[in-house]
């Protein structure tokens, strides 16, 4: 089948106007050309820009939206070429209700997922992508998800009317003519059509943020295509992060035998030397960054960034686990993020940064609630409004981001761009637990380690439109990201491990258990160190454990706690196994299972029965 013919809704195709294809660089596949020909027909845009990805692109692009008012240049002398975008209100986080997987059978999206028939599905686009584009450019933007020309990379380009999400994928991704040269009419490339929806008749004025209140977030995993309509917003726009780097490549990883995880990727040097290298999962808003970004607090351990968000794990020919990062940058949570608690970002976001619903400080600089402990005395606050520490509402989004390129961050490994990726000696999986679950447990085995993957719990936080603080199942920190059945997952998970010879250990952490006050128990960040250290120390050989019906607990005294300032009681409290609690807990995974059927694995209906049975 053609590129065309897979990805432009027949219906709506009219005469191809000339300009895409005139516009179109020497190097453009004739498959890209014809495709950009075919969608500019069906959006009817004014224009076509083919984007190279340079720096004088880029400054073209950030002063036409300081004009239409997308972005506010920030103080130079604080934050030099550095910009504000505000959102619409009601445009602010990923909207997992209107993300779709478009799978031709409802069983292979699995009922962690929207399913739509993808006919269905194509001829509800097609009315709304006809004529989206009018009065506005059509950018296209092709990237390279992971190093250029690296085995592990893959090819996208997105057609989009927003120059926010051209500057954003700019930072995000390896963007423009190196990427467009890789792709041949032989080469495979997934396309992704973005529109605002906000077409513009003649003479009618913009707003600074158009968006549309009807959204749909389309992913064809079969054909490899998305299509996204009606935001402007991370996670729904920047279609190479999650919509590729995630949905669509979890099926090219299923179907090719490796792994496209939402996980951040670390570099760990313990003080013999050794080096280790680190993925661990978390939903979103759960911590990923700041471990990706953690400064150790225990002497001798070192730590460096290789990812934040996204890793593709690939078996490599002597039986481990090789990842690379895709991504190019770093779409960050603001809020909380402070010298304290995160230097590292604080470092990164220097300059050369778009922050995204955050406040404007008098002086021209942003602030967000945790970046400083002085709370300013008067803000802009992200809605454009007027804000004092009376005000009684957020001056920042909970989910404002800031958006800033990965080399920038002064921690990050040389190895981060390594094209042969980094060898995984160690896999977290982890979630916000207020009670239950401990702080840190091994898993017994690779089958045990699916399990804990395929049975996280975690409080809904601000990243996704929904009811915060509410308890759901997030397997694999995938459950917003999976494009095929959760429960396949699981198994290409058992797949992939049974065919390692040096499969990497699987822990699992809590750093948000409380007390009965709602006090956190852990101090969390930097002194997630510690943590950390007992982790690898266990995948070293030198760390006491202790054999409990969860799995493997650090023995008394395991991890060192010195200096910290933990109440009395805290330490049990964050190991406390509750038995009532972990009665309900694997009722709730048998429950959840159930939603599956048949396509659980065994060997997880095996150990969650083991589990019963230790639990007693
Ligand atoms: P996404 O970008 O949405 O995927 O989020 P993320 O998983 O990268 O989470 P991030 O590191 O940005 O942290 C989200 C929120 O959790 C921030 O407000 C952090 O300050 C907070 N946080 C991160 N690590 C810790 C920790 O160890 N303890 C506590 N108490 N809070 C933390
Ligand atoms: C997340 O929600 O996991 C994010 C932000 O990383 S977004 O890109 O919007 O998905
Ligand atoms: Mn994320």
């Amino acid at each position: 089948m053609s590129i065309l013919t897979r990805t432009a809704p027949a219906s709506a195709i009219r005469q191809a106007p000339a300009a895409a294809a005139a516009g179109a660089p020497a190097s453009a596949a004739a498959s890209v050309v014809a495709w950009v020909e075919s969608i500019a027909a069906v959006t009817t845009p004014d224009a076509v820009v083919w984007c190279d990805g340079s720096l004088r692109e880029n400054d073209a692009l950030t002063k036409l939206m300081i004009e239409q008012g997308t972005l506010i240049r920030l103080n130079p002398e604080f934050r030099p070429n550095s910009f504000l975008a505000r959102g619409d209100a009601s445009d602010v986080a990923r909207v997992e209700d209107r993300t779709f997987i478009c799978s031709p059978h409802e069983a292979d999206a699995g009922p962690t997922n929207n399913w739509r028939d993808p006919a269905e599905m194509r001829a509800t686009l097609a009315p709304l992508f006809a004529g989206s584009m009018r009065g506005r450019t059509m950018y296209v933007v092709p990237f390279s998800m992971g190093p250029i020309g690296s085995p592990l990379a893959k090819l996208g380009v997105q057609l989009t009317d927003s120059p926010y999400v051209v500057v954003s994928t700019g930072i995000m991704t390896r963007m423009g003519a190196p990427a467009l040269e890789q792709i041949t009419d032989e080469t495979e490339w997934v396309p992704a059509v973005h529109s605002v929806g906000a077409p513009l008749a003649a003479g009618q004025a913009d707003v600074a943020w158009p968006c549309n209140p009807t959204k749909y977030i389309s992913h064809f995993p079969e054909t490899r295509e998305i299509w996204s309509y009606g935001s402007a917003y991370g996670g729904n726009a920047l279609l190479a992060k999650k919509a590729f780097a995630l949905r669509i490549a979890s099926v090219m990883a299923r179907d090719e035998g490796w792994l496209a995880e939402h996980m951040l990727i670390i570099r760990v040097t313990n003080p013999r030397g050794r080096v280790f290298h680190v993925a661990a999962a978390f939903p979103s808003a759960c911590g990923k960054t700041n471990l990706a970004m953690l400064q150790s607090s225990v002497p001798g351990w070192r730590v460096e960034t290789v990812g934040d968000d996204i890793a593709w794990l690939r078996p490599d020919a002597d039986g481990r686990l090789r990842a690379i990062n895709p991504e190019a940058g770093f779409f960050g949570v603001a809020p909380g993020t402070g010298v304290s608690t995160n230097p590292v970002a604080i470092d990164t976001v220097w300059g050369n940064t778009i922050f995204t619903n955050v406040a404007l400080r008098d002086d021209g600089d942003v602030w967000w609630e945790g970046m400083t402990d002085r709370v300013p005395d008067h803000l802009i606050d992200w809605r454009g409004e007027e804000w004092t520490p009376s005000s009684g509402t957020p001056a920042a989004h909970p989910n404002s981001r800031f958006t800033v390129a990965a080399r920038q961050c002064p921690t990050i490994a040389d190895t981060w761009d390594d094209p042969d990726g980094v060898v995984i000696d160690a896999i977290i999986f982890g979630g916000r637990r207020a009670s239950t679950v401990p702080l840190v447990v091994e898993a017994r085995d690779w089958e045990h380690g699916v399990y804990m993957g395929a049975t996280i719990s975690s409080e809904r936080t601000a990243a996704a439109e929904g009811t915060i603080g509410e308890l759901r199942r997030d397997p694999f920190a995938m459950a917003p990201f999976c494009g095929y059945n959760m429960a396949d997952h699981w198994s290409h998970w058992l797949e992939v491990g049974a065919g390692l010879e040096n499969a990497p250990a699987v822990f699992q952490v809590n750093w948000f258990r409380t007390d009965e006050g709602g006090r956190f128990l852990w101090p969390g960040f930097g002194e997630n160190a510690r943590v950390l250290a007992w982790i690898l120390d266990r995948v070293d050989g030198s760390a006491p454990a202790m054999d409990t019906a969860l799995g493997m607990l650090p023995a008394p005294d395991a991890i060192d706690v010195t200096g910290l300032d933990l109440a009395d009681g805290d330490w049990e409290k964050l190991f406390a196994i509750d038995r009532d609690a972990w009665t309900r807990e694997v009722e709730g995974v048998g429950d959840f299972f159930d939603t599956f059927g048949s396509r659980v694995p065994p060997a997880l209906t095996e150990q969650l029965r083991g589990l019963r049975q230790r639990l007693g």
